[in-house]
């Protein structure tokens, strides 16, 4: 086994005294992780769906196909988020490669101007921009909210985003978050020790070793949790960076296929961080970088748990306990 050297702030919280020793993939029991999926998918929206970061959207349309919609996302001159059907509604030319004209776009086939007021069955979709992701939300059957079901973040923090695509849906975005068992084994070079120190069933605590480099190391306590069907949100609650989180949201694109959108928003006591936050432009990268690689993997694993449903309805495991 490498040397592992720890640096920075440690977790000051005692380890429980029934802290398991079963091997990991003995605590990683698949009916206790679908019981604690199934609690999460049950949980409300509001409609809303994490669409990109929202410093993809600019003044040009951006299409996006949500839940089998497809839809255009744009900003107004004054940076207002707008969203739309992607099909102009008189002969459906595709409203991605629309001009704008102040607050609404122009078809680029015969020139409608579309924006305020319904044209038949084309009409705005409401969207919200929470300062790191754009959101739409759509009728969907859920009783609606004003803006997404957001987990508490720092005050002060440095953000990246990552989106790729994979072929699942959410809910194997979500399993594979609530497996935090697989994290050292699955990903060596990011995580060096892992150990779930409680799980009530809705929040799981861990305590992680994340590599930074070679055998160093910082050791934090991590939270994870669902605040709605589509999201799950790491805090961490002991060590360094106390109050960071990472809001992964599985968005659906259509039948079995999804897009992951991870937020990192790391943030620090320590008197550096105001300096690294104005450096943010640099770090931003760094941190998708992180994020995007251990999603590869992670998309792997969420992918091929879809292909194992398509094509095994009974699942065979070979868990102890229940
Ligand atoms: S198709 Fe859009 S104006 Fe004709
Ligand atoms: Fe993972």
């Amino acid at each position: 086994m490498r040397r592992l050297i720890t640096f920075g702030e440690p977790p000051t919280a005692p380890l429980p005294d029934d802290l398991s020793d079963a091997p990991d993939w003995v605590q990683a029991n698949p009916r206790k992780i679908d019981r604690a999926l199934e609690r999460a998918l049950a949980r409300p929206a509001g409609g809303w769906y994490a669409v990109d970061d929202r410093r993809a959207i600019g003044r040009s349309p951006r299409a996006y196909t949500i839940a089998g919609e497809a839809l255009i996302l744009w900003r107004t001159p004054s940076g207002r988020l707008r969203a739309a059907p992607e099909a102009c509604p008189h002969m459906g030319a595709s409203l991605a490669c629309a001009k704008t004209r102040g607050d609404n776009v122009v078809c680029p086939w015969h020139g409608l101007e579309l924006g305020d007021g319904a044209r038949g069955t084309w009409r705005e979709r409401q969207a919200h921009d929470d300062g790191v992701l754009a959101w739409v939300r759509l009728d969907d059957g859920e009783a609606a909210t004003d803006a997404p079901v957001l987990a508490p973040r720092p005050r002060g923090f440095l953000s990246g985003v990552i989106r790729m695509e994979a072929r699942c849906e959410p809910a194997d975005i979500l399993a594979n978050r609530l497996d935090p068992w697989h994290g050292a084994h699955y990903h060596p070079h990011s995580f060096a020790r892992l150990a779930v120190l409680s799980d009530d069933g809705d929040v799981l605590t861990v305590r992680v070793a994340y590599r930074v480099a070679g055998p160093l190391a910082v050791e934090v306590d991590a939270t994870f949790h669902c605040p709605d069907k589509r999201t799950i949100v790491m805090t961490i609650i002991g060590g360094e960076g106390i109050g960071s989180v990472v809001e992964t949201h599985a968005t659906p694109i259509g039948p079995g296929r999804c897009a992951v959108l991870e937020a990192t928003l790391a943030s620090s006591e320590r008197r550096g961080f105001a300096v690294a936050r104005r450096l943010a432009p640099l770090l931003r990268p760094m941190i998708a970088r992180r994020a995007a690689r251990l999603w590869v993997e992670d998309v792997e694993y969420a992918e091929r748990r879809y292909a194992l449903r398509q094509r095994e309805p009974v699942r065979l495991t070979i868990a102890g306990g229940g």
